[in-house]
């Protein structure tokens, strides 16, 4: 592979050491939206955009994603996993962001029709890899003063991946003093801008030694938020799982998934406000989302005092459970809830 612009070559793959990088597939998808209505879409082996150089989106930051995966199979079929949430979410994103939103069920077929067509890519079973699945949408309508636009791009890209923090390897995070979203601002939407934000304070902490940071939230810097790229749990001293509530973070699917199963093994799970100065109180800590699936924390750096939680070095036992019954009811190993597993 030399540049992004060559189509990448599935025997060129070494499937156990990914990464979480970009690659260009055969296929995409692209549909347009202009005089009032989505023009109809399709595969595409076009994997560059073109918009004018005074497109909403390159200026005002009119832009909502999404990212969710297909898993291989031990018999070779290909899951997705609750690709309706990624839909549903991507169209509150651009209520928010004041965008046409995708229709949901066209979203879901999209999708289907990406991993389909770019199959070879998908990892074999066994190897920790999955396809990443990236639909996103922009505003391409030339604006010079601050307006929504009223044309769009929906495209959706593909590119196989490991773990983005690979395995249950617990790193060291540390609280940033920086905010990635504002209170009543766009936190709870999949925009650019969130992470556009998150891009100094990430970049702080890993000079400083660290995996990553996480964000208090923005209105009192007193409860925890989350990571730039994943929601946070804890499992409390007395066994309880726990996540933050809060306006300003983004609402995972992995999160509401882990929230059902931890109440199959027991957990008493509970979305509630975490103070940041009673970290004490958690046995275990954890970041999840699609990216991360479950990623242990094994300490958290908080006004110069370093935090352990149940070992720098191993994850916790519950931190485990959890990850197990996430992961094999991705790759259709353990039953799945009604609806979380659609094949393709
Ligand atoms: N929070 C942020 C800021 C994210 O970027 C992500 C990743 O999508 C998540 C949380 C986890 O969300 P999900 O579980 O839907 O992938
Ligand atoms: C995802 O988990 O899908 C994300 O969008 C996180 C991103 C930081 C890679």
């Amino acid at each position: 592979m030399s540049d992004e612009n060559t189509k990448q070559k599935v025997e060129e793959l070494d499937w156990s050491n990914l990464g979480f990088k970009y690659r260009n597939l055969p296929y995409s998808y692209h549909e347009e939206f202009k005089d009032g209505k989505w023009q109809n879409g399709g595969l595409t082996t076009e994997s560059t955009l073109t918009v004018s150089e005074a497109a909403e989106d390159l200026h005002y930051g009119q832009e909502v994603f999404e990212g969710l995966k297909a898993y291989r199979r031990k018999d070779g079929g290909i899951n997705l996993f609750r690709p309706d949430m990624n839909a549903k979410r991507l169209a509150n994103s651009a209520k928010r962001l004041l965008m046409e939103p995708y229709p949901e069920d066209k979203f879901v077929e999209a999708v289907k029709a990406v991993v389909k067509a770019n199959q070879e890519f998908v990892p074999p079973y066994g190897t920790g890899g999955s396809l990443y699945i990236r639909p996103f949408m922009i505003g391409t309508q030339p604006v010079v003063g601050v307006a929504p636009s009223e044309e769009y791009q929906f495209h959706i890209y593909a590119t196989p991946v490991g773990a983005y923090i690979k395995g249950l390897n617990p790193m060291p995070y540390v609280v940033s003093d920086y905010d990635r979203a504002a209170y009543g601002g766009t936190g709870q939407a999949k925009t650019a801008g969130n992470y556009a934000s998150s891009l100094l304070p990430s970049i702080l902490a890993k000079k400083a030694g660290f995996a990553d940071c996480l964000y208090l939230d923005p209105r009192e810097h007193k409860y925890v938020d989350e990571f730039g790229g994943a929601n946070f749990y804890g499992i409390t001293k007395d066994g309880q799982f726990v996540t933050p509530k809060s306006n300003s973070i983004l609402p995972s699917i992995t999160k509401k998934s882990l929230l059902e199963i931890a109440e199959q093994l027991g957990l008493n799970p509970k979305e509630t406000q975490i103070e940041a100065d009673q970290l004490d109180e958690l046995s275990e800590a954890g970041a999840m989302g699609t990216a991360a699936v479950i990623s242990p924390v094994g300490s958290l750096t908080y006004k110069g005092k370093k935090h352990v939680f149940f070992s720098e070095t191993k994850a916790g036992p519950v931190t485990k459970k959890l990850y197990e019954a996430l992961v094999e009811i991705q790759l259709g190993d353990r039953p799945a809830p009604k609806g979380w597993v659609q094949e393709v």
